[in-house]
């Protein structure tokens, strides 16, 4: 359908609008509702009645460069939710202790200093990384983001399931318009049936390099780990830095299709570390630590194209989850963390008093490529250490493909947590997707820097995903607008060939992706399984793919071409591990499986953000289900418009 029908649609949708502001009450009532309906249910699980229900104004710190104080806005939904808590009053539902905690990002221009000079980057309330919230399992949190950057600007809760809350998942284009320079919107949502370590960062260019915090649940009152009490915490976020606004590197190499520049270093808790560099300007991140005790490191990987290695010198350490999903223990002295993914971690402090370094760098599964070699670093600092040098952890070789592979296929699930859900035994939707890179054509008069002069693709299903331009998917399908997307993507790659064959990596036959926004289609409540298939065309790459609004199960992963007469065998029906996202291993295949259950639309995606514009992906969309609770609420007042 021609542009003009969708500005048809749109400017009849924008007419709609201000009678849509009338039915704000009606909408800010359901919400409630919905939470209530929610909060009863959490009461009928709960063990002890307690009668207590808190208002809390969560303030909260990361471990950043300022320690900015959070502004709590009293907005009107402060009003509502006072409101929210005297109606579970009345309606003496105060039996959890669930509460709701609401802070403001303010996301704005802020002069830093790394890498011996000063750079101009988009930060969340004056902090690298920006804020950490902290919650309990079944709280609800509210985000008012006030967008003062140049920027437009989105913020995804990255892991975050957001049943009910659908229009507060946060994909540019795939769930809502951007908050424009100067807009506002609040995202509300909540936290029930996960606890771990999630992250939130923009999701809107390449804007998350800077625009990014952790996501920290604990067990709501009267539940506990199941693990050993940690005598302190620390979350570990891994990022990327480039002497550069990541938006310029992003769009001075879509102009001519070729791959952006590598960034000029790593970093942890937003510092590179002193084996980078001794400028009098830079720190290193330091932890303290007592000798004899357990420490909970929450390490998170939000760096832009950088699969990690991460060590600590002289120690080991027990995975107990990933991606907010509780693993059976695992132990290691190595954690591999691909681009989204998140580890906890126990570290037991048992070696001699001293300082000894943690340390990243980058896992590099494509071959011949270039990459920065760089090591990220901070310091375990034991009371009373006598030596002056930190001692430094030997990491893997950069391509150690077998090392990443033990990691990430040995983890399995902790089938007795309270979160944990049977993997499901039938499969509704069987889908095949490739998942790799390619090429599109360059168009005439232009001159393009991919190879064989076209503009670097990527794709699933040889298709590459584009975002649309005026709308988002969610709102063209809450509202049926037309002409924005087609539900036609495929459940097997257009042509079966031997996909991870490298004498295929330039033919060009197989190299050519058209660009659509195409997507799948899946009743309410299906079951669905995917076998991710990564190709060599190009080359040969560990793709870490997200998947919004659900864990899945990971069934099996392998290398080479998936074999169903063979690889079925191997499937863990009984714990595999649940996660947000996985890397496909390089030149090879991944299995996994979830309960489509949650109405709306859904990006999948590789989380390399170089592949993003590429078109590494596409999006589901899962219908009503028939019942008020499975069914996609009416956007909020505040929704941003296009
Ligand atoms: Cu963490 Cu769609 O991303």
């Amino acid at each position: 359908m021609p542009d003009m029908d969708i500005e048809g649609q749109l400017g009849s949708r924008r007419a709609k609008r201000s009678s849509e502001k009338d039915k704000m009450d009606a909408l800010v009532d359901a919400w409630s509702q919905s939470m209530i309906a929610r909060k009863e249910k959490d009461l009928a699980k709960a063990e002890r009645p307690q009668l207590i229900v808190l208002y809390q104004l969560c303030l909260s710190f990361s471990p950043s460069e300022t320690n900015s104080f959070m502004s709590i806005a009293m907005a009107p939904s402060s009003l509502f939710a006072v409101g929210l808590v005297l109606a579970l009053f009345s309606l003496s539902l105060s039996t959890t202790s669930a509460d709701i905690v609401e802070t403001s990002f303010h996301a704005k221009n802020l002069t830093v200093n790394r890498l011996c000079q000063k750079q101009v980057i988009v930060a969340v309330n004056g902090s690298l990384p920006g804020p950490t919230l902290r919650a309990k399992e079944g709280d609800t949190i509210i985000v008012h983001v006030f967008n003062e950057s140049p920027y437009n600007l989105t913020i995804h809760w990255h892991g975050i399931f957001q049943r009910s809350t659908q229009w507060s998942d946060g994909p540019e284009y795939v769930t809502q318009c951007p908050i424009r320079p100067g807009g506002n919107y609040t995202y509300r949502f909540n936290l029930t049936g996960q606890v771990g370590t999630l992250w939130w960062h923009a999701h809107s260019q390449w804007l998350r390099a800077t625009v990014y915090g952790a996501i920290i649940i604990r067990p709501r009152e009267g539940q506990k780990y199941p693990f050993v009490k940690p005598y302190r915490e620390d979350t570990i976020l891994l990022g990327e830095w480039w002497n550069a606004d990541p938006n310029d590197v992003e769009k001075s190499a879509l102009a001519t299709g070729t791959t952006p520049v590598d960034s000029d270093a790593y970093t942890i808790n937003g510092w590179p570390g002193d084996t980078i560099n001794s400028c009098a300007s830079n720190k290193t991140y330091r932890l303290d630590v007592v000798p004899g005790q357990t420490y909970l490191l929450r390490i998170i990987n939000a760096a832009l194209n950088i699969q990690f290695f991460f060590k600590i010198a002289n120690h080991n350490f027990t995975v107990v989850a990933v991606d907010a999903a509780y693993t059976n223990p695992f132990q290691t002295d190595v954690v591999v963390v691909g681009p989204g993914q998140t580890t906890d971690i126990l570290l037991t402090t048992n070696q001699s008093p001293g300082l000894y370094y943690m340390a990243a760098h980058p896992y590099i599964s494509a071959i011949g490529v270039s990459f920065n070699d760089n090591s990220t670093t901070a310091i375990i600092a034991y009371q009373n250490a006598t030596q002056t040098t930190p001692i430094l952890p030997v990491l893997p070789p950069f391509n150690d493909t077998p090392t990443a592979f033990t990691f990430s296929s040995n983890l399995t699930a902790l089938v007795t947590s309270p979160f944990w859900s049977p993997v499901p035994q039938t499969v509704d939707e069987n889908m095949f997707i490739t998942v790799g890179l390619g090429l599109s054509a360059c168009g005439s008069n232009q001159t393009c820097g991919g190879i064989f002069n076209q503009r670097m693709s990527a794709s699933m299903n040889n298709r590459s995903f584009v975002l649309p331009p005026r709308v988002s998917l969610l709102e063209a399908l809450y509202r049926n607008i037309s002409g924005v997307y087609t539900t036609d993507f495929p459940d097997n790659p257009p042509l079966v060939f031997d996909y991870v064959n490298v004498n295929n990596s330039f033919n060009q036959s197989l190299m050519m992706t058209p660009r659509l926004t195409s997507v799948k289609k899946f009743k309410f409540n299906s079951t669905v399984q995917i076998v991710f298939q990564n190709t060599a065309l190009v080359g040969i790459e560990n793709h870490p793919m997200h998947l919004h609004g659900f864990n899945f199960y990971v069934l099996a992963q392998g290398f080479g071409n998936y074999d169903p007469a063979n690889d079925t065998a191997k499937f863990n029906l009984v714990n595999p591990q649940e996660r947000n996202t996985l890397g496909v291993p390089s030149g090879g295949w991944a299995v996994i499986r979830f309960r489509a259950n949650n109405p709306g639309v859904w990006f999948i995606h590789c989380h390399l953000e170089v592949h993003l514009p590429w078109g590494l992906g596409t999006a589901f969309l899962v219908e009503n289900g028939g019942t008020p609770e499975s069914t996609l609420p009416p956007p909020p007042a505040d929704f941003p418009q296009c």
